[in-house]
């Protein structure tokens, strides 16, 4: 055998495409990197239609955006064709000059690109029908649409200009038993997938960027609650340079579900619930990568999702000229942080997560009023060496009374109390306030004011008759105790 010649070695077309079909785009993944086609395109609208008929079923989608020519359309639809390490434009959502395809190929057999630029309408098809039949490498691009797509062809470019990709033969969707109904399960995911990923243009008034779904314009869905009156916190944009990419982080701290609306508590869950929801979002030019992912970041071992950090969400910016630093893949689906980052990012989100799960615990109730006064706790939390313990403080008025009254009983009460602080069903009241159970309920929560009236009163007498307190005096220590903070009227009351 020869050690120094070469040899042409170029691959099958039928097989090679074959195998980059299982790339792992979820159909709404694979939508969104077609999407990004258009958007890099200029276009102001995307229409999106999904056509049920059995194994004939299609999905169009059609953009008004700048279009291509005759060449452009012919590399276009070529894999390989572009560089990935070419330099790209900043607004441009695509690195490696295969998305079009992958895309598309992980979701059907039959790939139809029209497209419209100066009066021009070009048309190229892939079919790997033909390609696992054809002899050699045998890459047959085709030209024209297929027989029964002449006419819709003709129909969707008659407009200006603007791009019509269209997917048939979807052996990837409709699989054996795929029904109707399944379909329309496929549009509801793929509606909130796309909502998520864009939800930045479709936001952004300025730019006029729609996306309809069988004609209906799509919502964004802003992971952030961006202006929500009981937003816990959101940081400053902060931002990094690192090897001339500028990086920038905003943290939030999402409201306690006590301070939404079930129907809001809903949506911001997202598509996979609070706790899976949680972490960075990280985007590239404003489109959304990665929906929740802590990135790796951790001290020793990577930090898992759990459900006390669920209200953290941190916003994570990074331009299209550091996609080698952050591998970026080519489903634009993952990013992993630069070495140099990943200190600073976990300093931000050691952070966030902190608050946000101070946020958590406190069931969405501060420990001061709404003028800042600090309200006295029945129970306070620990820190010791050995981890959290939870005490029940003595200091506040009903303990204080019975400690001070129980004369002989008093150690007893001590014993009691300690018994209480000892078998706090702590592994109890986590599992039932796990994600989509209800909050245990406390602070009389869902009593009748009788029922708070009488436990009120009972304190109040005891701090008027027996601690000498004022009936004002009493009234103004009661509304500083919890958790009659919260019933401030019924307080004021007792006094009359
Ligand atoms: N809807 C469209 N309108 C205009 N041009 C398009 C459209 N879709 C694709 N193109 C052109 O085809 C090229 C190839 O698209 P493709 O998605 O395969 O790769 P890419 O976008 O360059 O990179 P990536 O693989 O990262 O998506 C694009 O660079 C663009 O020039
Ligand atoms: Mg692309």
């Amino acid at each position: 055998m020869s050690f120094t010649g070469k040899r042409h070695a170029p691959p099958k077309a039928g097989a090679m495409i074959e195998a980059l079909r299982g790339l792992g785009y979820t159909t709404a993944s694979a939508l969104a990197d077609i999407i990004d086609n258009s958007i890099a395109a200029n276009a102001s609208q995307v229409d999106i239609n999904f056509v049920w008929d059995q194994e004939k079923s299609r999905i169009e989608i059609i953009d008004n955006g700048n279009g291509m020519n005759a060449l452009e359309l012919d590399k276009a639809m070529r894999l390989g064709e572009l560089n990935p390490l070419d330099q790209r434009d900043e607004s441009d959502l695509g690195r490696f000059g295969m998305g079009l395809k992958t895309a598309s190929f992980s979701q059907c057999r039959e790939l139809t690109v029209a497209t419209k630029k100066k009066e021009e309408l070009n048309c190229l098809r892939w079919d790997l029908d033909v390609l696992a039949k054809s002899t050699g490498d045998g890459w047959y691009l085709l030209e024209g649409p297929s027989e029964n797509n002449h006419d819709l062809v003709h129909s969707i470019l008659d407009a200006q200009k603007g791009t019509l990709v269209l997917w048939e033969k979807l052996d990837r969707i409709i699989t054996d038993r795929f029904s109707a109904d399944d379909f329309l399960d496929l549009i509801d995911q793929v509606e909130f997938h796309l909502a998520m990923v864009f939800h930045r243009y479709l936001e952004d008034r300025s730019n006029c960027f729609d996306l309809y779904i069988n004609k209906k314009k799509l919502k964004p869905w802003d992971p952030f609650l961006k202006g929500h009156p009981a937003k816990a916190w959101h940081s400053p944009k902060a931002t990094r340079t690192s090897s001339g990419s500028s990086i920038s982080v905003e943290c939030h701290v999402l409201p306690h579900k006590d301070k939404l609306t079930n129907k809001e508590f809903e949506s911001a869950g997202g598509s996979d619930g609070w706790t899976a929801q949680q972490g960075f979002y990280v985007y590239r030019n404003k489109r959304l990568l990665l929906a929740g992912s802590w990135l790796g970041l951790g001290k020793g071992r990577a930090w898992t999702k759990e459900e006390s950090h669920r209200l953290a969400r941190i916003k994570l910016d990074i331009p299209n000229t550091a996609d080698s630093e952050w591998k970026i893949d080519i489903r634009k689906a993952t990013a992993r942080p630069p070495v140099v980052m990943r200190k600073w990012l976990m300093r931000l989100a050691e952070d966030t997560r902190a608050r946000a799960r101070r946020t958590f615990a406190s069931r969405g109730k501060p420990a001061r009023t709404s003028k800042g006064e600090p309200v006295v706790q029945a129970w306070k939390a620990d820190q010791t060496s050995g981890g959290v313990r939870y005490r029940i403080d003595e200091t506040h008025p009903a303990i204080r009374n019975v400690l001070d009254d129980a004369g002989s009983m008093l150690p007893q009460v001590k014993v009691m109390l300690r018994i209480l602080e000892e078998t706090i069903p702590v592994q109890r009241i986590w599992l039932d306030t796990a994600e989509n159970k209800e909050t245990p309920r406390t602070h009389f929560e869902g009593e009748a004011s009788d029922e708070v009236i009488s436990v009120l009163k009972v304190m109040f007498e005891n701090l008027v008759t027996k601690k000498g307190f004022s009936p004002k005096a009493a009234v103004d220590k009661l509304l500083l105790t919890e958790p009659f903070q919260d019933y401030p009227q019924l307080v004021s009351s007792l006094a009359e």
